[in-house]
């Protein structure tokens, strides 16, 4: 349905903020000057104040950048796959990403790597992968709850020696819950204790049958340790990818998810965001949350400073009013004046919602039965 808030309804019928509430108490809603009223309760108020009401449908411009218009399949463009990795407690997650990285860093970038983002990619056959460095599916699971849905493929990483566990299976869910296809690495085969063909056996269980076992689950043995069987993950990551065929439109204003956000004491709010579709630029404005944005800098996964950020693309953003959240889902607008708008917007309909959680219920019933 439709709202306006108490004082935008005053404000059209040049009434005070202050006599609309009272006729909203008079009808048994409880509401303050900021607060917004479906129309129907926005309709009786005006009639009482004997108006009559055309229920108008203004679209404001939270709505209109917020929507995702439609691309012309003409102008996608591919765009890498989106890659995260999930798995029990010492599975072997860090490693296996760290193991990955070290693979494709070149020998001039050696150590050069030493700040902390929660994302990053790599480049296999001339062809980007991006990580997200959420392991452990808290993350995963914040994101989803927020509506966000980054992830094109999930690594299930399961220890070959200790096979499947609790968050194994938990992991297994999330990604069947988020209709992203997975990939096994079965890791530390380098052990003596390892066991791949226990872990294969106890992941039918799951609906995880191997392709060698004549299911279509792609399943890696791989060791952090000796990177044995690192090259066929990636190849493995490639192959699904291509078949997503995944795409996307670099020209137009772009749109994505925030992966994580800190207050950073020299450099204030930094979020590290993940671009989904068009292109993030230096100097554009955005709404991430209930905050907004006027990119000031981005900085890729080396540290290096970037004008552009195209899909797929993490970066990490300087700008932002406040610290977002991880899983906020961002939009840029026109210019800074709206982004402020939409998220003040928010913010204040955000502590609203929080305000009359906190208040306690009284009806006139309890009023009257003490
Ligand atoms: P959490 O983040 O705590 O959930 O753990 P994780 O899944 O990230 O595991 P992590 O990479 O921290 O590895 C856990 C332990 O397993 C560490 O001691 C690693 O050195 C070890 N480990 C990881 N991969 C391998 C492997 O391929 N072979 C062997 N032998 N040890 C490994
Ligand atoms: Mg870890």
């Amino acid at each position: 349905g439709e709202f306006i808030t108490v004082k935008e309804l005053a404000e059209k019928m040049k009434k005070s903020p202050a006599e609309v509430i009272k006729k909203l108490m008079m009808l048994g809603v409880m509401a303050t000057i900021n607060q917004e009223i479906d129309a129907d309760t926005a309709t009786i108020v005006a009639q009482e104040f004997g108006f009559e009401v055309e229920v108008k449908v203004e679209q404001d411009a939270e709505t209109l950048y917020m929507q995702e218009p439609e691309d012309d399949p003409a102008d996608l463009q591919p765009r890498p796959c989106v890659v995260t990795v999930m798995g029990h407690v010492d599975h072997g997650k860090t490693s296996l990403l760290d193991a990955i990285r070290e693979t494709n860093v070149t020998a001039t970038e050696a150590g050069g790597i030493t700040q902390h983002i929660g994302a990053y990619q790599v480049e296999h056959n001339n062809k980007k992968i991006t990580f997200l460095d959420t392991p452990g599916h808290e993350a995963f699971t914040a994101m989803r709850a927020r509506g966000a849905k980054v992830t094109d493929i999930a690594i299930l990483v399961v220890a070959a020696d200790d096979g499947v566990m609790p968050q194994t299976v938990e992991a297994i869910n999330h990604a069947k819950a988020a209709g992203v296809p997975i990939i096994v690495a079965i890791n530390k085969i380098d052990r003596p204790d390892a066991n791949p063909e226990r872990v294969k056996q106890q992941l039918t269980e799951y609906g995880l049958v191997a392709e060698e076992w004549g299911g279509d689950t792609i399943m890696v043995p791989v060791s952090a340790k000796t990177r044995q069987g690192l090259e066929d993950l990636l190849e493995m990551i490639l192959l699904v990818a291509e078949m997503l065929e995944l795409k996307a439109n670099p020209n137009r204003p772009a749109r994505g998810t925030v992966i994580e956000a800190e207050l950073d004491k020299g450099r204030g709010p930094v979020a590290t965001v993940l671009v989904q579709n068009g292109t993030l630029s230096v100097g554009d404005n955005l709404v991430a949350g209930t905050t907004w944005a006027r990119v000031r800098a981005m900085m890729d996964y080396k540290g290096r400073r970037v004008k552009k950020a195209t899909p797929s693309m993490p970066v990490e953003v300087l700008g932002f009013s406040e610290v977002p959240y991880a899983g906020d889902q961002f939009f840029v607008v026109p210019d800074e004046k709206t982004a402020r708008q939409i998220a003040e917007k928010r913010a204040s309909r955000k502590r609203e919602e929080e305000f009359r959680a906190a208040m306690p219920r009284v009806s006139l019933e309890d009023l009257f039965n003490q």
